[in-house]
Order: structure tokens, then C-alpha cells, then sequence
């Protein structure tokens, strides 16, 4: 039960419907080079046409051009490559608003499909202002509302929470499966639960964390996030990157963890050895570092005393993913797992190797997306497994893997945001709206 309508709820036969979509999608030199959230929207578009509507008015933003028009960031391209994925014509209006769009959309055939210009080329758009919102309904002039972007529900704009106060609005199929999936989870997820966190910045990492502290049988810190767990805990990481004014947010978390572990059953892993380099190209050597025992350090030596730098990163040195230990601590915990939650890739994944040679710093969350798709053990120990935020799915799509996930969301903060349990406004306005109609 997600608490708002959706599509299937409404006859959409011979109404013009104007669809909220997140095409906030990566291009390069004016084509899509990722378009996993153009597909996911692809079944919600499909069902709407199936009702034969008057028209179908999609609109989205790209990017943050705050409140001005850039070329950079026109949707045009998007519109190309929605019309080969449906195979279908789009008009492409190159505004969303004003009496140019009213004038172009009013000349459309029945049933023709719109793409408009990005909505953020309007300050109102993410003012979440009542005049912009009803600009676009007059432009558009459509009866019915779907809200279906799922990636950009937890702001409050224009096209998320003003609209719906003009216009019965539903929500898409991608919403209310992305909310489904994720409450699920949350509510009644099938034991063990592991939820492995990572990123950059701690603050947008906080609310899901405590969460899942509360939630989970185990959570692993992984990434650039995890530096500040390890500074916590006097350990040198060299020039690693680090917010270095949010320390106390990692003790916290640990603090948590502790008094949650002296409960119940519950562990918090932090990285114990890491892959290390002076630079972040890929192009400088790499080693493996130990960081929390300093006993097998040097595994060769073994069982001498390890000499001090194979267990410190140096002042120069940076830590670029997880070390091998940590990783399989982390598999080992996926293995008995029935549910794993990923967000945030283990290292930076994204650095390409030198002419061909694998990625230097994606060894562990390679790892990491194998566990959870049981790649490492028999089919039945596969977890479900629920992959969020944008850099782990830009991760698993560029793997080819994001069809072996049981979820892959289209969200990168409006994910994180549902499972810490925050209320999204373009989620809530839709209940709202329902609560008035009802
Ligand atoms: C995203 O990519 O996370 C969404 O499209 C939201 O974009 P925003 O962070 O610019 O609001």
C-alpha cells in the first residue's frame, strides 16, 4: 500500500496527461550515454498510450542550470532517444511554458506524445511556485497529473508538490514500485539484513545509517565515507578524502552501533585493510595497506613483526577502495544474508585502468555486486538485493549487471531519504490530494 492513486486508478481515455518523468540522465556531446532511468520509465509511458489519451505531455528537468536556459542542458537529446526506445515520434517543444508551447501543443494530433524543454530553465520550477505550476497547466492544458520521477520526489518544486494542488494528479508505475520496493524492504525485510553504505559525504549518509543501525543485522561502511569512521578511530589515512569537521558524525555512528551490538546481534563494519595509492588517476602503483591489526600486514613476513608502512598509509597516499580482507568480510556477510541494500560503490570505481587493464580501485565492489547477485555461492543464497543512489547504479549498469539485481532504483537522494524514513513532499502531496478527494 504506498497511500497515493496511481495510473491504473483513472481513465486516462481521451484526456491530455501531463507526465512528471526524472530524465535527469548523463549526455555527452549531445547523446545519452546512460539511459537506465529513460527505461524504467518506459512501462509507465507504454500503459498511459495503451489508454489512448488525448495527448501525452512528458515534462523533467536536466541538471541544475539554476532558473536560466543552457543549451548544455536541453532535453532534446533525451527526446531523441525516448523516440527510438519507444519507436515512436516525439515533439520536442523547446519550452514548457507560455503562449509558444500553449500555441505548439494545441497544434498536436490526438494522441501525439511531447516532450518539453527542461523545467528548470524557470526559477519557478524549483521556487515550487503556484504561478510556474499553473503556467504549465495552461500550457499544457491537461487534466491529469502523473507523477512518475521518482528521483526528484524528495524536492519540493513546482512540478513535485505545487501541481498537484491544480489538478487530479496519480502516481506513475515507476513511483509506486520504487515505493513499494523500498518500504518493503524497510517494513518486512527477510533476515539477515545487511545494508552496505558508501559515498563521499557523510551528511547525506547520516539518516540511512542510523536507520539501518536500527534496522539491520549488519551494516558495512565502505568508500570514501568509511575515512571518517577510520579517523574515528586514530587511524592515518593519509590524504584521503575526509570531512574532517564530521568526525564526530562517525563516532556517533559507532557509538550507535555499540550500544545496538550490546542489544542484539549486530555488527558495524569498518574497512580493515585498503588499496592505496598517491594518485587518483590509476596511472601510479597501487598496495594493499592493513589498518586495524597490524598482524598480517606483511603476509609474506609472516609471522615476523610486519614492518610499520605495510600497515599506515602514508602522507601522501590516498585510500582508493576497500582491501581484499575487508571485502570478503563483506561477502562473507552477503552470503548469509536474505537481504542486502547497497548504496555507494566500495572505492572509485569509476577510474578506468591503464589501456584495458581492469579498473585499480572497483576490485571490491565488483566483489561486493557478484555476492549479491550469488555469483559467489549456489543460486539459493542469493539475496534480494536492492541497489540505490546514483553512483552504484551508474557502477552495476556500466558492468552490465543491473538486470541480475532484484531492484535497481532510479533514485540517488530520493532513495536514500525513503528508506531513512524522511517524508518525500512529491510523495506526500500525492497522498495529500487523495486525502482531499476522498
Ligand atoms: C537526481 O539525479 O538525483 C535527481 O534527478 C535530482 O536531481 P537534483 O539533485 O539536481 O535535484
Amino acid at each position: 500500500m504506498v497511500g497515493f492513486k496511481t495510473v491504473k486508478d483513472v481513465s486516462l481515455k481521451g484526456k491530455r496527461v501531463l507526465l512528471r518523468a526524472d530524465f535527469n540522465v548523463p549526455i555527452e556531446d549531445g547523446v545519452v550515454v546512460g539511459d537506465f532511468r529513460l527505461r524504467q520509465t518506459l512501462p509507465t509511458i507504454e500503459y498511459i498510450l495503451k489508454q489512448k489519451p488525448a495527448l501525452l505531455i512528458i515534462i523533467s528537468h536536466l541538471g541544475r542550470p539554476a532558473g536560466q536556459p543552457d543549451n548544455e542542458l536541453s532535453l532534446r537529446p533525451v527526446g531523441k532517444e525516448l523516440a527510438r526506445l519507444l519507436d515512436k515520434e516525439i515533439h520536442f517543444i523547446a519550452d514548457c511554458v507560455g503562449e509558444h508551447t500553449r500555441k505548439a501543443i494545441a497544434e498536436l494530433k490526438p494522441g501525439s506524445i511531447a516532450l518539453l524543454e527542461n523545467l528548470r530553465f524557470h526559477a519557478g520550477e524549483e521556487n515550487n511556485d503556484h504561478n510556474f505550476a499553473e503556467a504549465l497547466v495552461e500550457a499544457s492544458a491537461a487534466e491529469i497529473f502523473v507523477q512518475d520521477g521518482f528521483g526528484v520526489v524528495h524536492r519540493a518544486h513546482a512540478s513535485t508538490e505545487a501541481i498537484t494542488n491544480l489538478m487530479p494528479s496519480f502516481g506513475g508505475l515507476l513511483l509506486e514500485k520504487e515505493v513499494e520496493t523500498i518500504e518493503d524492504v524497510i517494513q518486512n525485510p527477510a533476515r539477515l539484513l545487511t545494508a552496505i553504505i558508501g559515498g563521499v559525504k557523510i551528511d547525506e549518509k547520516i539518516g540511512v545509517l542510523k536507520r539501518f543501525i536500527e534496522l539491520a543485522d549488519c551494516v558495512a561502511v565502505v568508500g570514501a565515507l568509511a575515512n571518517n569512521f577510520l579517523v574515528a578511530k586514530d587511524i592515518r589515512i593519509g590524504k584521503s578524502v575526509i570531512e574532517a569537521d564530521k568526525i564526530d558524525l562517525a563516532e556517533e555512528i559507532i557509538e550507535l552501533a555499540e550500544k545496538q551490538a550490546r542489544k542484539r546481534p549486530f555488527k558495524l563494519l569498518i574497512p580493515v585493510d585498503g588499496v592505496v595509492s598517491t594518485s587518483t588517476d590509476g596511472r601510479k602503483p597501487t598496495r594493499i595497506v592493513e589498518l586495524q591489526t597490524a598482524v598480517l600486514a606483511d603476509v609474506e613476513a609472516y609471522p615476523r613483526t610486519p614492518p610499520a608502512h605495510s600497515h599506515t598509509v602514508a602522507a601522501d597516499e590516498l585510500i582508493l577502495d576497500i582491501g581484499p580482507m575487508s571485502a570478503s568480510e563483506i561477502v562473507g556477510v552477503i552470503e548469509v544474508s536474505r537481504t542486502v541494500v547497497w548504496s555507494g560503490t566500495a572505492g572509485m570505481a569509476e577510474v578506468k585502468g591503464l589501456a584495458g587493464a581492469a579498473p585499480p580501485f572497483a576490485h571490491a565492489s565488483r566483489l561486493i555486486a557478484e555476492a549479491m547477485i550469488g555469483g559467489n555461492g549456489s543460486p539459493k543464497s542469493k539475496p534480494f538485493s536492492l541497489v540505490g543512489g546514483g553512483d552504484t547504479t551508474a557502477y552495476i549498469e556500466s558492468e552490465g549487471l543491473a538486470e541480475e539485481f532484484s531492484f535497481v532504483s532510479t533514485g540517488g537522494s530520493a532513495s536514500l531519504e525513503l528508506m531513512s524514513g524522511k517524508k518525500l513532499p512529491g510523495i506526500e502531496s500525492l497522498k495529500a490530494r487523495q486525502e482531499r478527494v476522498l
